[in-house]
């Protein structure tokens, strides 16, 4: 019997229309907008806002998107896999939501926290799903309302964050196309450097920790910056060494966008040319686990099938990795 690849058939996404400059974030914060581009390279990021909405509401328009350039119907999806760290609740999983809200009712479904390499472990799970033979119809979706977890009187970490979703589907194929390897890791003596103190079961929320402001995100940035350098740009040429791509055969990275300054070492250490990087944090920032569909569905109109793309990433957890695919269509759909 014929291999089954599992390819990404479409991409949609979303990013709320409340554009957060440098210059409203320099009213909040003692920063400036010459600080923040020449360190991190963030001109500008979207904020959802509106009482009530989470993440599952960015992803309902991502996703809504993802259905209507698919030709695919609620009924016809068999998983929902969402890859999330700021979920609309602790539980049920996001995933669920965010099917409910879309009359998605034949699929089961269920979240992913990864940190920033979120979408990288929900899009492998994908992959496995379908090329088992099982499910035909898989949605991994990365969603995101950072804005909720931001301190935005801590200059260190509120330039760096955005909300924003993005969806793919994943399809089965006999054709030799879509998603051919993966590599991730996960280190959790790297969670000192970057996690969320309060919530969670060892501290569960009291007025004490509210009034401590542990809620939001807590980020060593220059232990992060340093392990992200390292690992994004390590295991990137891992993937190209391994699939003997070199920087003529290799068409695309699409990295994940935390800081310019990160992409540029990985970029730098592929060896590949500015015009094959994907690169839109300073419309964005960092929407963590949406950087990666966010990128593809920007650069969709350039794409062609077959062409080769490595997907890397590095966030909380520690977590890592890259993904090499082969494109599955030509355009924009
Ligand atoms: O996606 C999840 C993974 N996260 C990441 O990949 C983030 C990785 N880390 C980073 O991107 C960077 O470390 C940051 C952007 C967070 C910080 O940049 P940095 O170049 O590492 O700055 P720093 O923390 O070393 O601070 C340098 C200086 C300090 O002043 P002194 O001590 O040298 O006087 C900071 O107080 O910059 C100061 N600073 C600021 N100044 C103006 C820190 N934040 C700001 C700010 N505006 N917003």
């Amino acid at each position: 019997m014929a291999k089954i690849n599992a390819v990404i058939t479409g991409v949609g996404a979303y990013v709320p229309d409340y554009i957060l400059t440098n210059q409203e974030l320099s009213t909040m914060v003692d920063t400036s907008d010459e600080w923040i581009m020449t360190r991190i390279g963030i001109k500008e990021r979207r904020i959802l806002k509106g009482e009530g909405k989470g993440s599952s509401d960015l992803a309902v328009e991502s996703i809504s998107e993802l259905l209507r350039k698919t030709n695919t119907s609620p009924e016809e999806v068999d998983l929902v896999i969402c890859a999330t760290v700021t979920p609309d609740m602790q539980f049920p999983a996001t995933a669920n939501i965010i099917s409910d809200k879309l009359g998605i009712n034949n699929a089961f479904g269920f979240d992913i926290n990864a940190g920033c390499s979120g979408f990288l472990y929900a899009l492998a799970t994908g992959t496995k799903y379908v090329q088992s033979g099982l499910y035909k119809k898989v949605i991994v979706v990365g969603t995101e309302k950072m804005s909720s977890i931001v301190d935005y009187t801590d200059r260190q970490t509120c330039p760096i964050f955005g909300d924003g979703s993005g969806a793919v589907m994943l399809e089965p194929t006999t054709e030799d196309i879509g998603v051919m390897d993966e590599m991730l890791h996960s280190a959790g003596f790297g969670r000192k450097h970057l996690h969320q103190k309060a919530g969670g079961s060892c501290k569960p929320s009291s007025h004490e920790t509210v009034d401590a402001r542990e809620h939001y995100i807590y980020q060593e940035g220059r232990h992060v910056f340093k392990h992200a350098v390292s690992n994004m740009a390590d295991v990137s040429v891992e993937m190209m060494q391994k699939h003997g791509l070199t920087n003529e055969t290799l068409d695309w990275l699409v990295p994940h966008q935390a800081n310019n300054r990160i992409i540029e070492a990985t970029a730098e250490r592929m060896e590949l040319p500015k015009e094959k990087v994907m690169i839109n944090i300073q419309k964005f920032g960092n929407t963590t686990s949406a950087t990666l569909p966010l990128c593809l569905w920007e650069w969709e109109d350039e794409l062609k099938k077959g062409d080769n793309i490595i997907l890397s990433a590095f966030g909380a957890g520690f977590t890592w990795g890259a993904i090499y695919l082969k494109w599955g269509y030509d355009g924009d759909k």
